[in-house]
């Protein structure tokens, strides 16, 4: 089958590989893909906004399936194109895909499922905000409806900071329309878990637990990140996870299937894990990144023929290899408010053992045809092993073999779970 991946950071390398070390898979090509992923895949420059030069390039060279990794493609509508062309998509469509694009729409949908999730209110000025924010307790929590690269939540300790927030969102437009309105909720305490399945708008199978680190230092101190690290997979208590299930899952399944919306990929739920239980943080409509980048490699069997089959609605069951797998970041300086781009790599970046190898998320090649930073999560170092300890310890003496001034890097992933 000849597959196409629609992205091009770190995530999609994963993609990309799980496709490549699949038996059904005969081509593997991304769009726009990267310097980095051209080693594994054809890479093509076609503007995904462009309906006309979409139908000829999926015309000329007739995939089996499209996997769309980033939201941002399914939020313009990019299922909906290819499904009418009669192409296989893996990928929600526009109208499912609300459920990451829009705040409101998610907690909505929350609501109408009857899942547990914080107490919220919608917000679109800075005079409501601050009425609304007499119902909830500090911190206040505030979140721009529409999509902001991760950068669209403000966890506010004191009115005056939710102050400036609501002002920086709604008066001075810092995010742009994705700030027009924006939800207010109560802050949760406890610990997060990303609840990933792979489902078909009524049936779901469960993909392994994974444990993001989204701040940038050590002790998970320093401004949020996309996500500096995940291992895989994370045992939680077995009566937590049949409730996730009862409480989060089976809702969220049901409501889905009455909505009628068009799902066919990877649901993305961020659960709080609070005293009094799980209660649900966010939706994404795709895979996380840098969770995909150790759950893929985890899977006993063929990605190609289980996202071929998703594409058409059928869910193939899936079993688990008895491996345990580490993805430590390692980002440019800056990141990730001001990432430099153009920073020499030294190493070897093809460097692989059997047990650890690179991804390639922020790489490129300077004119000089040389490896440079490319973007603020630069190269993704995997390690596996038979345990969580072997996998730690092969990936950061995989991400040993490279360096570059100013390389940021946790020294502590999957340290909480050792
Ligand atoms: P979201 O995109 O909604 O998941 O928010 C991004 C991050 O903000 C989450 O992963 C949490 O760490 C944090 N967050 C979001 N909502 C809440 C909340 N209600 N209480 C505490 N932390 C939150
Ligand atoms: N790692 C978090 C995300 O992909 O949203």
């Amino acid at each position: 089958m000849r597959f196409l991946v629609l992205g091009q950071g770190g995530r999609e390398h994963a993609i990309v590989r799980a496709l490549k070390y699949s038996s059904s898979v005969t081509e593997i090509h991304a769009c726009p893909g990267s310097d980095g992923i051209s080693r594994d895949a054809i890479c093509h420059q076609v503007d995904l906004t462009d309906a006309k030069a979409v139908e000829s390039f999926v015309k000329r060279h007739q995939f089996d399936c499209v996997i769309v990794g980033p939201e941002k493609y399914l939020v313009q509508g990019i299922s909906d194109l290819l499904r009418s062309l009669g192409v296989n998509v893996v990928g929600p469509s526009q109208a499912a895909s609300q459920l990451e694009g829009s705040k409101i729409f998610a907690k909505e949908f929350m609501v109408g499922a009857g899942v547990p999730t914080a107490a919220y209110e919608v917000v679109s000025d800075v005079a409501g905000t601050l009425r609304a924010a007499q119902k909830f307790t500090p911190p206040y929590v505030l979140k721009a409806d529409g999509l902001a690269d991760g950068k669209g939540v403000f966890i506010c300790p004191t009115l005056p900071e939710l102050k400036t927030a609501a002002e920086n969102l709604f008066e001075k437009k810092t995010l742009g329309m994705a700030g027009q309105s924006a939800v207010l909720e109560q802050a949760l305490h406890g610990f997060e878990l990303s609840f990933l399945v792979l489902t078909n708008g009524h049936q779901a199978e469960r993909l392994p637990l994974a444990q993001d680190h989204k701040r940038l230092k050590e002790g998970d101190e320093g401004p949020n990140t996309g996500g500096m690290g995940v291992v895989g997979p994370v045992k939680v208590d077995s009566l937590l996870e049949q409730r996730i299930e009862k409480e989060i899952i089976e809702p969220c399944l049901r409501h889905l299937q009455g909505t009628g919306l068009l799902y066919r990929g990877v649901l993305y739920i961020g659960i709080m894990v609070t005293p009094e239980g799980p209660k649900v943080l966010e939706f994404n409509t795709r895979f996380g990144d840098p969770e995909a980048q150790v759950i893929l490699p985890q899977l006993e069997g063929d990605w190609g023929y289980v996202f071929s089959k998703l594409g058409n609605g059928e869910l193939v069951p899936l079993k688990w290899k008895s491996v345990h797998v580490a993805c430590v970041v390692l980002a440019s300086p800056g990141y990730p408010s001001e990432p430099k781009k153009g920073v020499v790599i030294e190493g070897d970046l093809g460097t692989q053992t059997s047990s650890s190898y690179f991804l390639f998320a922020g790489v490129g090649k300077s004119d000089q045809g040389q490896w440079v930073t490319n973007g603020g999560r630069v190269l993704n170092s995997i390690g596996l092993g038979s345990d969580l300890k072997e996998a730690v310890q092969a990936a950061y003496s995989q991400a040993k073999s490279v360096k570059w001034q100013g390389l940021q890097m946790r020294q502590d992933i999957g340290k909480n779970q050792l």
